[in-house]
């Protein structure tokens, strides 16, 4: 038989995380250290509790049957803890749905809002599961490029006209990935009035919530007046938790849009697996204590990367949280000729900025995800690399 992939899938390239593993295990079975500064994976563990919780559910063989929408409690701790967290009010029953992830939530959810055609409006450089879900929904995607003059926030009033009427759904990550700006109170009150007056419904994706280094926490966008009448906000505990492989996330917000993501949920999966959600409850029950230890990590690895960064001479967008640098290194090389070569050189990966847009060109993301001798160690490591 020829097997052949359909012709959707030209539109879904392999990413390029496994061309920079490879490069990495070369360079690796030469004998030198790895220094790999790649990929998002928060590499703490989950806290004690929530593994306990997970160990004895999953002993419990009552544990195994489909859990469908999910279970009643794991609704009600996200309210609570929107209401800790934000002074949010959240319906357990009407405006949160659970989600395998919330890389599933986001590839998942231009299918429930988008015709074929539609416009979704989403940032240059951003995360790149936006594009794949505005793809698979035969959407198109209008990139508003993130710049150091507007703070990386994407620039509402220069979008084009016959653009905003075509919009149906606005995507917006802060703190981002890659680049990690920050959310303002201000800014999400202009993103619920341009929502309001263009009916567009708006998708903030929350990922990065908890990795704040200093001062004030992220805004919640549901914390904005009149923000459940236009959107939505999605968030997961891979990050915030360590429970990345756990896959479990929810959406919160819009009632009508909670229940139009339900009917298209329920054709899609039979839920999570009981035991984590049963852990899931646990860590947003215990959300303050968790992500102190996080913040405390990342804020020291934060301050050992930025400092590297200025002896290097790169320049770096300023952040007050996230889990990435975004950096522009000073060579004359394309951003993935680049990242091979640094592989190449001194055995440290990166990931190239383009592969998040073509804003992206001649940056770096740097992710925070080592240990503080392993980043000081990268940084000297950078140090030795020909002069630019
Ligand atoms: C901005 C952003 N959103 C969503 C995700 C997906 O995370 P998960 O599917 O593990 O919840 C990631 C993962 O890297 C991300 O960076």
């Amino acid at each position: 038989m020829n097997v052949k992939p359909s012709k959707r899938m030209e539109q879904f390239s392999p990413a390029i995380f496994g061309d920079l593993k490879q490069a990495a295990h070369k360079k690796a079975a030469a004998g030198f250290d790895i220094f790999d500064l790649s990929l998002g994976s928060p590499d703490l563990p989950p806290a004690d509790i929530v593994r306990e919780k997970l160990s004895e559910a999953s002993a419990d063989e009552k544990m195994y049957g489909y859990t469908l929408g999910g279970i009643d409690r794991f609704n009600e701790a996200v309210a609570d803890y929107y209401k800790r967290r934000s002074d949010v009010h959240i319906d357990p029953h009407t405006e949160v749905i659970q989600t395998m992830g919330s890389q599933e939530g986001i590839v998942h959810l231009p299918l429930a809002f988008c015709d074929k055609g539609d416009i979704v409006l989403t940032t240059d450089p951003a995360y790149v599961a936006y594009d794949i879900g505005i793809k698979l929904a035969e959407a198109e995607p209008y990139h508003m490029p993130l710049t150091a003059e507007n703070n990386f926030l994407p620039d509402l009033k220069a979008i084009p006209k016959d653009i905003v009427e075509r919009a149906k759904l606005l995507i917006l990550n802060l703190p981002g990935n890659p680049v990690p700006a920050t959310p303002t109170t201000e800014y999400f009150e202009e993103v619920v009035a341009f929502a309001k007056e263009h009916n567009i419904l708006v998708l903030h994706d929350a990922a990065y919530s908890e990795y704040y280094f200093e001062g004030d926490k992220p805004v919640s966008f549901l914390s904005t007046p009149g923000a459940k009448d236009v959107g939505l906000e999605i968030n997961s505990l891979s990050k915030s938790f360590s429970l990345a492989g756990a896959r479990i996330a929810y959406i919160v917000g819009n009632r009508e849009a909670i229940s139009i993501m339900r009917q298209l949920k329920s054709n899609l999966d039979y839920g999570t697996f009981a035991p984590i959600q049963e852990a899931a409850i646990v860590a947003l029950d215990h959300a303050e204590e968790i992500t102190d230890r996080l913040r405390a990590t990342f804020s020291e690895r934060y301050h050992i990367v930025m400092d590297g960064m200025k002896e290097l001479g790169w320049e770096t967008a300023d952040s007050s949280g996230g889990m990435f640098v975004w950096a522009k290194f000073p060579h004359d090389m394309n951003d993935i000729d680049f990242v091979f070569h640094v592989i190449d050189e001194v055995g440290v990966v990166l990931v190239p900025g383009s592969i998040f847009g073509p804003a992206g060109k001649g940056f770096v993301r740097i992710a925070l995800v080592q240990e503080p001798e392993v980043l000081k160690g990268a940084i000297e490591q950078l140090k030795k690399l020909p002069k630019a």
